[in-house]
């Protein structure tokens, strides 16, 4: 059908990226106090982004984009009182979004005063649709918007030494964006800047809307690494939405295809779809033996902290952090994992049928892994006894107690607690009339 314009590959000789493996953390950037709460139907109060602040700290984040003070006063006081109340750790770098206007970005720098490290963020859009329809601007115009608005930047840092700053830009709509127009773009901004390899500065290339698979969006960025200016003083970021489902896998292709860091979201939140989700991405590395950089080991938390402050609910099935994603109701998954489990020790690697990680890694215990329903065998029964009562059946015995918990189950229509389980035993086998007597 002719309603939709296919998208256009970008041409790539001899692409590397299919080879590669993702050995290191990228450089990880929040945009959950920004991006995520953008999003929001109703955006976070200074108290809600407080709390949120304190969790990405905590998570590990060393850069985190806490909001858009020139255009809103809620942002501009958040920023004032993480400066005036000296709230950011050393290491820790905030980072702030303004368009390449003047006049915001001298608010920009004024919501930054006293800062001690900070990311100054500048972007401007360059798609095809945008520069025709929303600007109605050539290709000369909104490559001027961004050489002025890198130099307007560039000079406020100059007349505030006492911040160390870095400087952040993004071709909004890159994925929207001929991707060698974008190149020219990036790098009259790059001769603005004048990076070195010892000060970098930032080119994040944003997926504001996913427009293709994550193939071609990892073609897009090994050519671009293969073509921007000064490529040993630049940081490659990329930004992913996830339009089409692949935000992740996006991201995670980018960094194999040469980007060097990643923002994202805790869970997702974000324009539309959402942003990449970093937990995800995270939590994928780490399954792999691979060290993320972020510490996840108590996800109950973290999905606490973001459900309060965004009012979104964490789906059931989200990778790694849904309440029922380690969780085993069939009774061959249920025996599996219980024999696998018998067999881990701690001096071999992870090796469990049906669990990608150890569930207490993130915080989870075993009890929930293995829930017992209709669907459920002997395993599942006899798991759920032992780790709960220390009764260690029988596999006879085991075989003789499953149909009486899945009957009881199936009338009662949902998961049999332990409780139940025990009470079914009990009243099956250890009372004097019970129909199974054990003598
Ligand atoms: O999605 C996007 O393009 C953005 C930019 C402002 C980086 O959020
Ligand atoms: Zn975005």
């Amino acid at each position: 059908h002719t309603k939709y314009r296919p998208f256009e590959p970008v041409a790539i000789a001899n692409r590397t990226w299919p080879d590669q493996e993702i050995t290191k953390a990228p450089i990880w950037a929040s945009v959950d106090l920004r991006d995520g709460n953008q999003a929001l139907v109703e955006p976070m109060t200074v108290e809600q982004k407080k709390e949120f602040f304190k969790l990405l700290v905590d998570v590990g984040f060393k850069e985190i984009e806490v909001g858009f003070p020139a255009a809103s006063q809620l942002d501009f006081d958040f920023v004032r009182w993480l400066v005036e109340e000296d709230q950011v750790p050393d290491d820790v770098y905030i980072q702030v979004l303004t368009q390449a206007r003047p006049e915001l970005i001298e608010r920009t720098y004024e919501s930054l005063k006293g800062a001690k490290k900070a990311v100054v963020h500048v972007y401007n859009s360059t798609s095809k649709t945008q520069r025709e329809q929303v600007f109605r601007l050539g290709k000369d115009g909104i490559k001027d918007i961004a050489v002025r608005g890198a130099q307007c930047v560039k000079d406020h840092a100059e007349k505030n030494p006492e911040t160390e700053w870095v400087f952040q830009y993004s071709p909004e709509s890159f994925t929207g964006t001929e991707t060698d127009f974008a190149i020219e773009v990036c790098d009259a901004v790059i001769d603005v800047w004048q990076p070195t390899p010892e000060k970098k500065c930032i080119i994040n290339l944003p997926a504001t809307v996913e427009v293709a698979t994550p193939n071609r969006f990892a073609d897009q960025i090994e050519y671009f690494c293969r073509n921007v200016k000064n490529r040993d003083s630049v940081i490659i970021s990329l930004h992913t939405h996830n339009d089409r489902g692949c935000g992740v896998a996006a991201a995670e292709l980018g960094m194999m295809a040469g980007a060097d860091r990643i923002e994202g979201t805790l869970l997702g939140n974000g324009e539309r779809t959402g942003n990449m989700c970093v937990v995800t991405m995270a939590m994928n590395m780490y399954s792999q033996g691979v060290d993320p950089e972020l510490n996840f080991g108590d996800m109950d938390r973290v999905i606490s902290v973001v459900q309060s402050c965004t009012q979104l609910p964490v789906h059931p099935r989200h990778a790694y952090a849904g309440e029922l994603v380690f969780t085993a109701f069939s009774g061959s998954h249920q025996d599996a994992i219980k024999k696998c489990l018998a067999n881990q020790t701690e001096d071999k690697p992870w090796d469990v049928a049906y669990l990608p990680i150890d569930p207490r890694d993130i915080g989870r215990s075993y009890q929930e892994v293995i829930r017992v329903n209709s669907q459920s065998g002997k395993g599942g029964v006899a798991f759920a006894l032992e780790q709960e009562y220390g009764l260690a059946l029988p596999r006879w015995l085991q075989v003789e107690l499953s149909p009486i918990v899945q009957r009881f189950s199936e009338e009662d229509g949902g998961v049999i607690q332990a409780a139940d389980m025990k009470r079914l035993f009990e009243e099956h086998f250890m009372t004097s009339s019970a129909p199974y007597a054990l003598g």
